[in-house]
C-alpha cells in the first residue's frame, strides 16, 4: 500500500471534512502518499485528482461541506462510467479508496471492490438511515440545526398563539425528526415508521392549548408527505393560526459538533489502519461507543431499527 485516494460523494454532511483531515494525516503519518480525488465518483472517471499534503488539510476541521466537493453520479453506476473510473485508479497507480458518504455512495464502492479495488468507506449523512451503525457523520450537527430552528420558532410560535409545523430532511428515515423533536420538546413528531393520526396530532394542540401553552410545535419527517396539507388539517380540525418551516438544505451545512468531529476524526485514522493491514471491502461504524468495521455488503443489508422506545417517551414528555 502506497497510494490512497479519498473521495466524498453523495449528499455532504458536517464532518466530512474532520473526516478527510484524519485520513490524509494519518497517511501521511504513516509514510503514504494522498490523493485528493474531486467530486466524487465523477472525478474519478474525470481524474480530477490532486496530491495532498500536511496543509492541504489545514483549517478545515471546524467547517461544514467538503473540501473535496461531492456529487451524485448517475455515469459511475454505467458499465463506460465505471471502467473509466477503474482506468483512472490504475492510471494515478491508487492502492486502496477511502469513499465517504451515504448508502447510494456506498453501493458504488462496493462496484469497486467486486472489481478488486481495496476500499473502506465512512458513513456520512444527516439522514443517521444505516442500519449497521448506530450514528453516522453528520447526524448530530444537523439535530442541533433542527433544535436551534425549533427554538426560534418556539419564540414566534409562542407570540402569535400558532402552531408550527418544521419539516426536515431524512428521506425515508425518521430519526432527524425523532432526536430533534425529543431535544425540541416538539409537540408532536410524525415520522414514516410509525403511523401517525392526524384527530391525535390535533388533540395535542387542543390539550395543550387548554392547559396554557401558547406554542405548538410539530416536527414533520419529509418521508411521511406534504407539510402544507398536515398544516391545513391543524388549521381546520382546532382553529389555530398554523404555518409552515420547511428547513431544507441549512440542514447540511454549518460548524460540525464535537460528536461529528470526533468520529470523523477516528473512523478516518481507522479507515488507514484497515487499508495497512490488507482489510478490505470495508465499512465503518459506531455501535456502544465503539468503532466498527463490517463488511460493506453487510452495511448495505442491515435494516434501520427505529427506536420506538425514544418516541414512546417524546410522546409521554410532551403531554
Ligand atoms: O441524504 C441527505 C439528504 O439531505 C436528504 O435528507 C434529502 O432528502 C436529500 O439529501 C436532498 O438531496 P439533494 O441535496 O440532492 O437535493
Amino acid at each position: 500500500m502506497k497510494t490512497i485516494g479519498i473521495l466524498t460523494s453523495g449528499g455532504d454532511a458536517p464532518g466530512m471534512n474532520a473526516a478527510i483531515r484524519s485520513v490524509v494525516r494519518t497517511s501521511i503519518y504513516n509514510k503514504l502518499n494522498v490523493l485528493g480525488i474531486k467530486e466524487g465518483y465523477n472525478g474519478l472517471i474525470n481524474g480530477k485528482i490532486e496530491e495532498m499534503n500536511l496543509s492541504s488539510v489545514a483549517d478545515i476541521i471546524h467547517r461544514g461541506g467538503t473540501m473535496l466537493r461531492s456529487a451524485r453520479s448517475d455515469e459511475f453506476m454505467t458499465d463506460e462510467g465505471f471502467n473509466k473510473a477503474l482506468n483512472i485508479i490504475r492510471v494515478f497507480n491508487i492502492d486502496g479508496l477511502v469513499i465517504l458518504g451515504g448508502d447510494g455512495t456506498f453501493r458504488g464502492a462496493k462496484k469497486l471492490s467486486d472489481a478488486g479495488v481495496a476500499t473502506v468507506c465512512i458513513p456520512c449523512t444527516i439522514d443517521n438511515d444505516m442500519g449497521y451503525t448506530d450514528y453516522t457523520i453528520g447526524f448530530f450537527t444537523a439535530v442541533e440545526t433542527v433544535i436551534d430552528a425549533m427554538s426560534k420558532l418556539r419564540d414566534t410560535s409562542t407570540s402569535h398563539g400558532r402552531a408550527n409545523v418544521v419539516e426536515v430532511m431524512g428521506r425515508a428515515c425518521g430519526d432527524l425528526a425523532l432526536y430533534a423533536g425529543l431535544a425540541g420538546g416538539a409537540e408532536s413528531i410524525i415520522v414514516p415508521e410509525i403511523d401517525f393520526n392526524m384527530d391525535e396530532v390535533c388533540k395535542r394542540v387542543i390539550q395543550g392549548r387548554n392547559r396554557g401553552k401558547l406554542h405548538h410545535i410539530i416536527v414533520l419527517a419529509e418521508g411521511v408527505g406534504n407539510a402544507y396539507e398536515v398544516a391545513e388539517i391543524i388549521k381546520e380540525r382546532t382553529n389555530t393560526d398554523t404555518r409552515v418551516t420547511i428547513l431544507g438544505h441549512i440542514q447540511r451545512g454549518g460548524v460540525p459538533s464535537a460528536f461529528d468531529r470526533i468520529l470523523a476524526s477516528k473512523m478516518g485514522y481507522k479507515s488507514i489502519e484497515l487499508l495497512l493491514n490488507n482489510e478490505k471491502g470495508k465499512a465503518l461504524g459506531i455501535k456502544c461507543n465503539e468503532i466498527i468495521s463490517v463488511d460493506i455488503d453487510k452495511a448495505l443489508n442491515t435494516e434501520k431499527k427505529f427506536d420506538i422506545s425514544m418516541y414512546e417517551i417524546s410522546k409521554i414528555l410532551s403531554i
